[in-house]
């Protein structure tokens, strides 16, 4: 099979040397004869190039004529649509180059076992993400440190996020949501995507977006730094994250060090921050667009809540079960993080292939969850397939919009229940539909798949609301 795909590609990007040669008015039996010279000579170099060290085959090679760049336009323009072609074409593991990379993409729940079932040292997550967070989080935290020490800091924050500080969270987000709200008024129409950014994380991202990265980082750090020294001397400290990082000690019994608790703060808001955001946007787009669906949720929180003004609590986030299902699809169709990325140290072997040290290898949850053979009608929006509890495990991986293995997230939970208690307050405030029937296009030029001019419309339930 990799040879007939090797001919073919390499068929594709002889192609036009051949329509060359045929305007040279050279007679046909010897352009022929000189295309397939050509053509064979490069599939037989391809192929021995394209085998492992220890013999095994390269992935296919998703060939392109544009040297270096390779393709990183086709991605760049619709990287899920890219995707799926790729894998329809060439099987669930395949090679491209980008920008002077190589990728390799694990598509569907048995590719994708390699890159969750790995250790740090042989699929590193660091070599890839390291340049882009480290600027921001700080130094000692996250990808700065060996990976063991990230666990240990993954473990700590999860002490934080316990069922107990769940109680707590759920009336201070709702608080936050009603008071932000207020400035919309009984109807209009309005940038949702906007509005639930700054309410997911107000002050903090007028900090970051309003500034210079490295700028913005120092003033963070100060405005904790000053707020952990208050901390420290509070006789009758608040039982929080913060608390709960001040508390921890590492295996080896030392403390967290001011910078440290700073950086896993600042890296705690930010991987919630433009995940969630934008989660909730596409939620507030699908409810706008289907009309029955968000009078069904309505009809729940009626059931589960009261009028629209009746407070809600921890205990109720778990009986709105359709608009936590509605929240799982969005999850399915958008999963914000698009795709997740190691750089390969060491070779690999996956369904037979040999992955190279060097190539990034990369699981895109948003193609796991639209394989047509896995997901009934994959591009329609139907949270019911949800009621099956089956559906999101007959595969391992088919669904994974929060990864998997030793880098999987620690705050779906908490993200659950901050989204659910937003639309909690907002599905019960306002009735939301399209603007002229727009339903935003997917903004692929952001790292996040964002929605496109996200404005909606509103109106309100009631006076009251
Ligand atoms: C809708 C919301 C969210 C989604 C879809 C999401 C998705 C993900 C995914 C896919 C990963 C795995 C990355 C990889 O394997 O390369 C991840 C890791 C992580 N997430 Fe989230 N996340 C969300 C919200 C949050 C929140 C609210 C927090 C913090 C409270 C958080 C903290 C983390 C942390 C600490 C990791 C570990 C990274 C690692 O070990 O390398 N996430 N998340």
């Amino acid at each position: 099979m990799f040879a007939d795909k090797a001919l073919e590609g390499l068929q594709e990007s002889f192609g036009g040397l051949a329509d060359m040669d045929l305007d040279l008015d050279l007679n046909t039996g010897t352009v022929t004869l000189f295309t397939t010279t050509i053509v064979l000579t490069a599939a037989l170099a391809y192929r021995h190039l394209s085998r492992g060290k220890d013999g095994g085959n390269a992935p296919p090679h998703i060939p392109s004529t544009i040297p270096f760049l390779g393709q990183a336009v086709s991605f760049g323009t619709s990287p899920i649509e890219f995707l799926l072609a790729a894998y329809e074409k060439y099987g669930p593991v395949f090679s491209f180059t980008m920008v002077g990379k190589t990728f390799t993409y694990l598509v569907g729940s048995d590719a994708s076992t390699l890159l969750f079932n790995s250790k740090n040292e042989n699929l590193n997550a660091e070599d890839v993400y390291s340049r882009l967070v480290t600027p921001v989080f700080g130094k000692g935290v996250a990808y700065d440190v060996p990976n063991p020490i990230f666990m240990e800091q993954k473990k700590m924050l999860k002490t934080g996020l316990s069922i107990s500080h769940f109680r707590t969270h759920v009336p201070i987000i709702e608080d936050e949501t009603r008071t932000y709200f207020q400035r919309w008024g009984s109807q209009g129409k309005n940038n949702i995507f906007e509005a639930l950014s700054e309410l997911i994380i107000l002050t903090a991202s007028h900090a970051l977006h309003g500034m210079k990265r490295d700028k913005a980082h120092i003033e963070v750090k100060n405005i904790f730094r000053k707020a952990i020294q208050k901390r420290r001397a509070d006789p009758n400290p608040d039982d929080d994250m913060l608390q709960t990082l001040i508390e921890s000690t590492y295996k080896s019994g030392r403390k967290l060090t001011d910078d440290e608790i700073t950086g896993m703060l600042i890296g705690l808001l930010l991987a919630g921050q433009h995940t969630s955001s934008t989660t909730s946007a596409w939620l507030a787009f699908f409810l706008a667009r289907d009309n029955d669906l968000q009078d069904k949720v309505f009809k729940e929180q009626q059931e589960v809540c009261g009028d629209c003004v009746a407070p809600v609590d921890y205990d109720q986030l778990k009986d709105m079960q359709l608009l936590d299902r509605c929240l799982k699809e969005t999850l399915r169709l958008r999963p914000p993080i698009m795709t997740m990325m190691r750089m390969c140290r060491t070779p690999q072997t996956v369904l037979g292939y040999s992955i190279p040290p060097g190539h990034q290898v990369c699981v895109s949850p948003t193609t796991n969850q639209r394989l047509p053979e896995v997901w009934k009608d994959f591009d329609q929006f139907l949270p019911d397939r949800f009621i099956d509890p089956e559906v999101a495990n007959s595969e391992k991986f088919a669904y994974v919009p929060f990864g998997a293995g030793r880098h999987r997230c620690i705050g779906e939970s908490f993200a659950y229940i901050q989204i659910k208690t937003i639309f909690s307050v907002l599905i019960r405030k306002y009735k939301f539909s399209l603007v002229d029937d727009y339903f935003p296009e997917v903004n692929y030029n952001t790292m996040i798949h964002t929605p496109t001019n996200p404005v909606i419309q509103y109106t309100a339930r009631s006076s009251s609301a």
